[in-house]
């Protein structure tokens, strides 16, 4: 008896593609983005998984190279340093940091259903939803508490009270599981801005909680991703902490890295060649931009677009909007309108490792790396708290 090869051969390759899918657990159009496939290739994917056309070799192989175990799991129990937990964990880019230094995540918090997705991908692990839904008490005894969470006013501005007082906030959330857990150190990720936001109210009064909970709040520091190895000036905002209760008396003080310029540093080299057409912006959008920045001019100030090219020393700092007009950072282009940075050069922009999976939309992963930290950043800031714990044998206690 005659047997078609052929078929068979595409049987085998659809099944493949289809365990591969369903070993992820993610949707045909997740795998697509996670592939970086253009809307045709996303459009076939339907057709080859059923066999109702040859799936290309080129892509084939692409799809079989795709890693389906997670790529940033972390160190396992035996080779741990510490344990650590990530709260509004977004994207994980904190936990990334200090999982460098020896971190394995107990616990992660993370309500939105996008970045849980991406969370899920690369660390294999599901964050849990709502902190505010969470009683302290279920947590995981940890070392250090990690937290980049959303910038909220006090409405009781006296501080009468002290912790009660921030009761309904999310920095209250993180507070409680400070007073519960008492981990050795934390560190609090935020905007620049939070030293002046409510007119100073709500940087006094989260300083003022935190030393109540009994640690060393070193005076935090804001730091620039550009004095850390990135083409891109992103200033945060970063809080330490060490409980007393481990500490001598005679505590020496923390500091805080320094980073410092790189003057090779140049947005080329995050940039990705052979860019889709897709993100040069339209015609539309480019008038409206450059008709923007001619209404601000004339007013006096200073926004609108801004432009880049590869010999620049930096972007701006990447924000959740970017995927809106990418008014923030263009990148300039030969005889053509200027284009969009993608996700990939975003996540460079960000310190991600270039295995780091992208298996959402390309809005929601520009939201989810604006929204995110520069790693290099973070992974500095981790080394000298490890170096302070170190020096008190915090860890080891
Ligand atoms: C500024 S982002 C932090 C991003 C993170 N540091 C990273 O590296 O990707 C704040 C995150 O907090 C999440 N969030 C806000 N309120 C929350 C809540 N009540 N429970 C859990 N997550 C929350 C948001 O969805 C958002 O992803």
């Amino acid at each position: 008896m005659m047997v078609d090869n052929s078929i068979s051969l595409e049987l085998t390759k659809s099944i493949e593609i289809t365990n591969i899918r369903k070993k992820l657990d993610i949707t045909r159009k997740e795998f697509s983005d996670a592939l970086a496939f253009d809307k045709e290739q996303e459009k076939k994917l339907k057709f080859w998984e059923t066999e109702k056309e040859d799936v290309p070799e080129e892509i084939f192989k692409r799809i079989v190279k795709f890693p389906t175990e997670p790529p940033l799991e972390g160190p396992c129990e035996e080779e741990a340093r510490f344990t650590q937990i990530d709260l509004f964990a977004g994207i994980g880019g904190i936990r990334q940091g200090f999982q460098r230094h020896g971190g394995r995540t107990v616990f992660s918090s993370e309500w939105d259903k996008f970045a849980q997705k991406t969370y899920r991908i690369n660390y294999g692990e599901m964050p849990e939803g709502d902190i505010t839904r969470i009683n302290p008490t279920d947590i995981a005894a940890h070392d250090i508490l990690l937290a980049g969470f959303p910038c909220q006013p006090f409405s009781n501005a006296g501080l009468k009270k002290g912790f009660e007082d921030v009761r309904g906030t999310l920095f209250f959330n993180i507070a409680s599981i400070i007073k519960e857990k008492r981990p050795k150190a934390f560190m609090l990720e935020n905007v620049k801005n939070l030293r002046t936001h409510d007119g100073g109210n709500t940087f006094k009064v989260i300083m003022s909680i935190l030393k109540e909970l009994n640690y060393y709040v070193p005076e935090p520091q804001i730091l620039n991703a550009y004095h850390f190895g990135s083409p891109q000036n992103r200033e945060r905002i970063i809080i330490v902490g060490f409980n007393k209760d481990y500490l001598p008396d005679d505590y020496s003080e923390f500091e805080y890295p320094i980073g410092e310029i790189d003057d090779s540093i140049r947005v080329g080299t995050i940039l990705q060649q052979d860019v889709q057409d897709k993100y040069t912006i339209s015609d539309k959008l480019w008038t409206g931009h450059l008709g923007r920045k001619k209404n601000h001019k004339k007013k006096g100030n200073g926004f609108g677009f801004c432009l880049f090219d590869s010999e620049s020393k930096y972007t701006s700092t990447i924000s959740a909007r970017y995927y809106k007009d990418g008014s923030e950072a263009l990148i300039a282009q030969d005889n053509k309108n200027p284009r969009m940075l993608t996700p990939r050069e975003c996540a460079r922009l960000q310190g991600f490792p270039e295995d780091f999976i992208i298996p959402v939309s390309n809005t929601q992963a520009y939201k989810q790396f604006g929204n995110s930290v520069c790693i290099n950043v973070i992974d500095a800031v981790a080394d000298k708290m490890m170096r302070y714990l170190e020096k008190y044998e915090m860890l080891r206690q």
